[in-house]
């Protein structure tokens, strides 16, 4: 990992390439530095002008005494080789290269070979492709964005340079504070993970905020220890990995799901969009609730019931409790006015009507969580609510979460600048504004995780034994006996099953093991589709039956493929119960990764399921059967209800062996009240030579 400290508390900074130009960017990040009030040492290095903006200037960085803080690089890139050695023989700390010419345009020699020098010199690089960066804190912009920045607690990473840019000055209008803004471009060195860990421990900095498009290296980013709110809205949803993948997982897997997999994990919040991701980022600074009880103070029914059903759309709950509700709230209304909670305080309430009721729910143990909403009525000044509900905030200490919604016109949007301004997050928008809400209980949950260090398991000898015999007979794909004996291995569930030879020991094994119903597989290396040749056979009810059966399933396949190896057959006894899917895949940047999802006739069409990448625990395994859509049908569907803690060890099964193999599918996994059972699993090895994948993590 590298050190960022350099680039928020430099002490001495060089811009190379600070033109007297006021058209070119070397110039603008000169001014911005000076006109943003840095106090360190400022360094222009120029080869002509002896002097840039007031400021001595230096033909090289040759010339300057050694220990320059921090560098910036702005000239052509053709260059830029060159000044970064410089860097190296000045003992620069940290480099940010503006320029833009390297791996984007797939110049990628040349931009490792700046990383070289980073790497060799103990430099941190920061770039290139970027448009700076800017800490409020330190007084620093040394970026060509606009000069000012709207000074709070978020700290603002960004991939796209044109985009934060264009949001430096939309967060000023928005009244959306910034500790910090980085452009991290091309990441040809420091990456989110260096930036998250520096801002972690920086007490000006209450949220994190990434926009990214792709993460470069997805071993080292499962590291990252998220210690503060973290939101994160990742663009570029792609189906890579679904296309070049044939087995059913991988075939509903596609990178973006994977992603979503590691943020859950990680415990960092994805948004969908801007919106979101800043309305989320400004809502984190709130404090967190002590609870789940939600309380609604409006003057309007009609948003009231709206902003009811968006709480119970994400999952907030609100307070219910009729009679404490009427003591309470009774005195701040009229008699027309409804405690049911929303508390409606009725379309004449004024801002005195509003103080008595927001008093209480900030005073009140039992309110968790206050919601206020405002509809803009001629007999109430939407400002006057605005500062009640700031100087009500404020007085009680700020303890538990307020979230504001007001719809009205121009006076209404002044009152909610006003409210953002005093972070108290307003938006004219009731699901915004729940939303906000919500995030902030999400981070909550995320908080009170247990986190443990993971390992990845060596891989039990006896199931590498079994891998080892099917690689001998120049197969990587196991047989169905195969796969059950190792699902056996490792701990999965399955209904009982054995593997036979004749039809006189499948009568034996059925009636000791108590199999009936049950059915009935042909087991051969060159039959791929069994259904075809009539190598499979359900519900087989008795001895008699199976004995028959068996002989003339020979017979059929004899005839049908007189030359397919016919071991024998395996026998399983028949289970009901709701199908789900459990699967692994390995993702070209994150490794083995876990899928679950419900099975059947639709998985492929919904693609309901969700993922873990190698390793997680038991939690973890739970969360990710509560991610699919269809979670309620797990709770009770047709008398049948599923069995999570044999879903879970399935889980925590499968994932030990997930980094040595390709693939496996466990279609289905019946699941009913008394258990999970794997009632078939196919499992493909890595060609041999090819590497434990998620290594180290
Ligand atoms: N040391 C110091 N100064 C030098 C050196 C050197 N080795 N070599 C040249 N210079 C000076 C030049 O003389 C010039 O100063 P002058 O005006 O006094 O003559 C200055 O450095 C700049 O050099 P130019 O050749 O004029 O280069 P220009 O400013 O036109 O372009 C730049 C340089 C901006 C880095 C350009 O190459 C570039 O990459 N532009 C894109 C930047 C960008 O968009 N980054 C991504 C941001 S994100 C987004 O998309 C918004």
């Amino acid at each position: 990992m590298k050190n960022v400290d350099v680039f928020f508390q430099p002490k001495r900074i060089a811009v190379v390439g600070a033109s007297a130009d006021s058209k070119k960017i070397g110039h603008q990040i000169l001014k911005n530095i000076i006109d943003g009030g840095y106090e360190g040492e400022i360094i222009p290095i120029n080869p002509s002008a002896p002097e840039v903006l007031g400021h001595k200037a230096y033909k090289s960085l040759s010339d300057v005494a050694p220990g320059v803080d921090m560098v910036v690089i702005t000239i052509p890139s053709h260059l830029v080789l060159g000044a970064m050695q410089e860097c190296a023989r000045c003992k620069a700390k940290g480099v940010a290269i503006i320029t833009s010419g390297f791996g984007e345009v797939g110049k990628i020699k040349e931009e490792l070979e700046l990383k070289k020098i980073a790497d060799d010199n103990n430099i941190s690089l920061l770039g290139p492709n970027i448009f700076g960066l800017a800490y409020a804190p330190a007084k620093l912009n040394a970026s060509f964005g606009p000069k000012d920045i709207y000074p709070g607690k978020i700290a603002f990473i960004t991939q796209s340079g044109a985009l934060g840019i264009g949001l430096m000055g939309w967060t000023v209008m928005k009244k959306i504070g910034l500790a910090a803004l980085v452009n991290l471009g091309n990441k040809s060195d420091v990456d989110e993970l260096d930036m998250i860990h520096y801002f972690n421990k920086d007490k000006n900095v209450d949220v994190i905020l990434i926009y990214m498009e792709g993460i470069k290296d997805g071993i080292k980013f499962l590291k990252t220890k998220i210690e503060k709110p973290t939101v994160v809205l990742k663009v570029g949803r792609s189906s890579r990995g679904a296309k070049a993948a044939a087995s059913h997982t991988g075939s509903l897997s596609g990178s973006d799901k994977i992603y979503d997999a590691v943020f859950n994990q990680l415990g960092i919040m994805r948004a969908s969009t801007f919106t979101e991701a800043f309305s989320w980022a400004r809502a984190l600074s709130l404090p967190s609730p002590t609870g789940d009880d939600v309380v609604i103070i409006t003057n309007g029914g009609g948003i009231g019931v709206a902003t009811t059903d968006e709480c119970e759309n994400q999952g907030l709950k609100i307070l219910d409790d009729p009679e404490w509700l009427e003591t309470k709230f009774r005195p701040t209304m009229p008699d027309f006015g409804s405690t049911k909670n929303p508390i409606d305080v009725t379309g004449g309430a004024g801002v005195e009507g509003y103080r008595k009721a927001i008093e209480i729910a900030l005073a009140e143990e039992k309110v968790k969580s206050v919601i206020v909403l405002y509809c803009e009525t001629a007999v109430t000044d939407p400002m006057g609510i605005a500062e009640c509900i700031t100087e009500l905030y404020d007085a009680s200490g700020r303890q538990k979460p307020v979230v504001v919604s007001m719809v009205g016109g121009e006076r209404t949007r002044d009152a909610l600048t006003y409210l953002n301004a005093n972070n108290i997050p307003g938006s004219s928008l009731v699901d915004g504004t729940v939303s906000a809400l919500k995030i902030v209980h999400t981070w909550r949950d995320i908080k009170a995780r247990q986190k443990s260090e993971l390992v990845i398991e060596q891989l039990p000898a006896k199931i590498n034994d079994v891998f080892d015999a099917v690689r001998k007979e120049g197969r990587d794909i196991l047989m169905e006996h195969e796969a059950r004996l190792v699902m056996e291995l490792c701990g999965v569930p399955t209904p009982p099953w054995a593997f036979v030879q004749s039809a006189d020991e499948a009568v034996k094994v059925a009636d000791q093991k108590q199999m009936y119903p049950l059915a009935m597989k042909i087991a051969s290396p060159d039959i791929v589709h069994k259904t075809d040749v009539g190598g499979v056979v359900l519900n087989i009810r008795d001895g008699q039956e199976l004995r028959e059966k068996f002989n003339s399933m020979m017979e059929k396949i004899k005839q049908k493929q007189p030359t397919a190896k016919l071991l024998g057959v395996n026998l399983i006894k028949m289970v009901s119960g709701i199908e789900c899917i459990i699967g692994t895949t390995t993702d070209p940047q994150f490794g083995a990764a876990v899928m679950f999802g419900l099975g059947g006739v639709f998985v492929e069409a919904l693609k309901d399921v969700a993922f873990r990448v190698v390793p997680f625990d038991e939690k973890e395994a739970e969360r990710l059967i509560g991610e699919i859509k269809a979670k309620k049908i797990l709770e009770g569907f047709r008398g049948m209800s599923a069995d999570k803690p044999s879903i879970i060890k399935t889980l925590i099964a499968i994932q030990k062996l997930a980094p040595y193999v390709k693939e496996i599918d466990i279609n289905p996994l019946l699941t009913n009240q008394n258990g999970s059972y794997a009632v078939d699993a196919r499992i493909v090895l890595k060609s041999e030579g090819s590497s434990t994948s998620n290594h180290g993590h």
